[in-house]
């Protein structure tokens, strides 16, 4: 399975902070955004990314987060235009998924805790996963109903009468059919490639799947400002309360097998003097 973090777009909403750089280099809390996205599809067993973002942000981008080989990844870099939609992804990526299966992230989308994407990548054989999340205000996402086989019913953006309390983050995997979807799809009425058109094209055949979150996990966007202070507010409290690093991608990666410890030690020693070295050091220390 491939993976495609998305984190293109305007970021309109976090202006003036994303007028120098995208919204997903902003930090949460101690860390840049991207590297949350990132740490669940490496978490899930993906290591080949492609990154898809804008033509100005791209060299960032590469900057900081390389070729991935510090953390025994093969990280890729794509480049959208404009933000034409969501399901775009799917055409600039055309050459990366190569007719397999792939899993797409949304480079704002913040998971914490067990969300079940490993033994999805795992088990998967054909058709669309979506993922279910609970909210208290399901009027401002794609909405999915579905039945206690989890086979999806109806899928709704932002619907004034929601059918069901399931949100649909930004989390989803597709089989190679995708890339044919996307390309016969025609844009909405906003002038973009809508990742829920996907979705209804998967429902249409009966091949649209929907994996509930457990209630322990936590599914945070930080697209506002307020919704970036409560994120970054959050990922603090964990991280203070348990002495543990979330999303640290350099333990993730050893923690799997991706990287031995003399390679993390390697990377480790080229950081600056830092809380995010020291974290590493201790790690090292306890191998
Ligand atoms: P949004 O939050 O819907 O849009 P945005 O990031 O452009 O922000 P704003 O509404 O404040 O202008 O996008 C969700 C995620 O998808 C985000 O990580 C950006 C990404 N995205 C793209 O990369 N390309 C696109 O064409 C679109 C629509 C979104």
């Amino acid at each position: 399975m491939r993976g495609i973090v998305l984190a293109g777009g305007a970021g309109s909403r976090l202006y003036p902070l994303t007028r120098v750089a995208s919204k997903q280099l902003q930090p949460v809390y101690d860390k840049p955004m991207i590297y949350y996205p990132l740490s669940t599809l490496m978490s899930a067993g993906i290591r080949e990314v492609l990154l898809i973002t804008t033509p100005e942000d791209v060299a960032r981008f590469e900057y900081l987060l390389g070729d991935g080989s510090q953390w025994g990844i093969e990280l890729s870099y794509a480049v959208q235009p404009e933000p034409k939609g969501i399901a775009q992804a799917f055409l600039v990526g055309e050459e990366f998924i190569a007719n397999t299966p792939v899993t797409l992230i949304l480079g704002d989308n913040i998971f914490y805790g067990r969300i079940g994407l490993e033994q999805v990548v795992a088990e998967f054989r054909f058709g669309a996963y979506v993922f279910g999340y609970p909210v208290a205000d399901p009027e401002r996402y794609g909405v999915v109903d579905f039945n206690s086989d989890g086979k999806a019913l109806s899928i709704e953006e932002k619907p004034e009468k929601p059918k069901s309390r399931y949100a649909v983050p930004g989390l989803y995997v597709y089989d190679e059919q995708v890339v044919g979807i996307a390309r016969n799809m025609a844009p909405s009425p906003r002038g973009e490639l809508e990742i829920t058109d996907v979705n209804r094209a998967y429902l249409a055949n009966g091949q649209l799947h929907v994996q509930l979150f457990d209630r322990g996990v936590a599914w945070l966007d930080s697209g506002t400002h307020d919704s970036l202070l409560e994120a970054a507010n959050f990922i603090a409290t964990i991280e203070h309360r348990q002495g543990i690093k979330i999303a640290c991608l350099e333990e993730i990666a050893l923690e799997r097998g991706y990287v031995d410890v003399d390679h993390v030690a390697r990377v480790v020693s080229e950081m600056p003097n830092s809380g995010y070295r020291a974290y590493l050091e201790a790690l090292l220390a306890q191998q």
